[in-house]
């Protein structure tokens, strides 16, 4: 089987990995890709956001798969593009994508399946949002309905500072925002591989995403995660599965959009049992790193199955025994800003230690050295017997890492009963 990733970041290096070691993929090729990933896959220069340009390279390669990885492709339709071209792929219609492109959309499919949530008003002007914050009160969680990377969306007590977001939002773009209830509670991730009608999920895991110890600071795209989360029900997947995945999938097939991909739920795990935060249709980044590295399943025939529709013909994926950590190296500035060009030393010796790969996700090679090209640059990734163990490898790895500006959280998975987060007012 011949798999064509599309992405440029930490999950799709993660992905090619993953895919590298499935007996049943040949080839593995990456577009644009990047320089982590140049170690297990053929680069191609494509411009991922092009459905016509993605088809015409995977034609011409000939793979049997492509593999969406980032959101913004998937929203501008990429995946059908492909699709029409009678390829499979992994990665949802950009109907279905609407589930992350689209707040209130998510919403109103959650309501229609009887998901559970949290209670939202969405509003047009600033004035129908001071109402709904009114009626929720502090504290105040205020979303911008578009995409926006992941810089959306406001959590305060503040009221003028919700007010101010509201007013941003409902100024700008598609002009709506959603004003909803605060969840508290700690936050996982749960990654469903589903084919349209059938789903499996991935072991839970929890992402960091504030850039400084404690979970102080604005919110990032995450700045490392870890699984299994020991402290959690066992059956969460089960439950999540039961309460939110499936109900989810018939409610988009109802509506003449299947959901193929991977569906991302993100969860407050609050007294009243879990609740989705939000919807993403895509494997999370850094959160999917380190359950591949405990996923024992081959992942290219699980992906395939699921584009083919065929997910029930394939065992439902198992898990090694163990711990994975990943944590994120970023550089100066982030996440308000980035910097570039700053020499990169040490992976590889990192790389040498047991139990130890990193993943690349802002890098790029500059006069034969590599440097910096992003907001978050690296992933030093391990496994461990226990999460303690995989957390002590990681550290020792990343401390061989190093480049101007580093930023990098100390507390990953340190608390072993998870770190209330996005769920909590820092
Ligand atoms: P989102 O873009 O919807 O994932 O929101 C970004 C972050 O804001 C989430 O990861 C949570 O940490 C936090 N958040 C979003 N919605 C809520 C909510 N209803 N209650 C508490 N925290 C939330
Ligand atoms: N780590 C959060 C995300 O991928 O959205």
């Amino acid at each position: 089987m011949k798999i064509l990733v599309i992405g440029t970041g930490g999950r799709e290096h993660a992905l090619a990995r993953a895919l590298s070691l499935d007996p049943a993929v040949t080839e593995v090729h990456a577009a644009p890709g990047n320089p982590g990933i140049a170690a297990v896959a053929a680069l191609h220069a494509v411009d991922p956001m092009s459905g016509g340009a993605v088809a015409d390279l995977a034609e011409r390669l000939g793979v049997d798969l492509v593999v969406v990885g980032p959101e913004a492709p998937l929203v501008a339709g990429v995946a059908d593009a492909v699709r029409e071209r009678g390829i499979a792929v992994f990665g949802p219609s950009q109907a279905a994508a609407r589930l992350e492109g689209s707040k209130a959309f998510a919403k109103d499919v959650m309501s229609a399946a009887g998901v559970p949530t949290a209670a939202s008003v969405l509003c047009t002007s600033a004035g129908e949002a001071a109402g709904a914050l009114e009626r929720f009160r502090a504290p105040y969680v205020v979303k911008d309905d578009a995409l926006a990377a992941g810089k959306g969306v406001v959590v305060t007590r503040d009221r003028d500072q919700a007010l101010e977001h509201a007013a941003l939002c409902t100024s700008r773009g598609g002009g709506r925002v959603v004003v909803e209830e605060f969840l508290d509670g700690p936050e996982v991730s749960v990654f469903a591989i589903c084919d349209g009608s059938t789903a499996y999920a991935l072991q839970p895991a929890q992402d960091f995403k504030r850039i400084f110890d404690g979970g102080r600071g604005p919110n990032t795209g995450g700045m490392g995660s870890y699984t299994p989360l020991t402290w959690a029900q066992p059956d969460l997947a089960e439950v999540v599965l039961a309460t939110v995945v499936r109900p989810t999938l018939d409610e988009m097939a109802r509506r003449g959009s299947p959901f193929v991909g991977c569906l991302y739920v993100g969860l407050a795990l609050t007294p009243g049992g879990p609740r989705v935060i939000e919807f993403n249709v895509r494997f999370g980044d850094p959160d999917i790193q380190p359950v591949l590295s405990v996923l024992e399943s081959p992942l290219g025939q699980l992906l395939a199955a699921a584009a083919a529709g065929r997910l029930s013909e394939v065992p439902a994926p198992v898990f090694r025994d163990g711990a994975a950590v990943t944590v994120v190296l970023a550089s100066a500035g982030y996440p308000e800003s980035s910097s570039a060009g700053d020499v990169i030393t040490g992976v590889d010796l990192a790389e040498q230690q047991d139990g130890v790969d990193v993943i690349h996700a802002g890098t790029a090679v500059r006069d034969g050295d590599l440097v910096t090209a992003g907001g978050r640059v690296l992933a030093v990734r391990a496994v461990g017997a226990d999460v303690a163990e995989a957390r002590r490898t990681a550290y020792a790895a990343a401390d061989l890492v190093s480049f101007p500006g580093l930023q990098r959280r100390s507390d990953i998975a340190a608390e072993p009963l998870g770190v209330v987060e996005g769920g909590s007012l820092r």
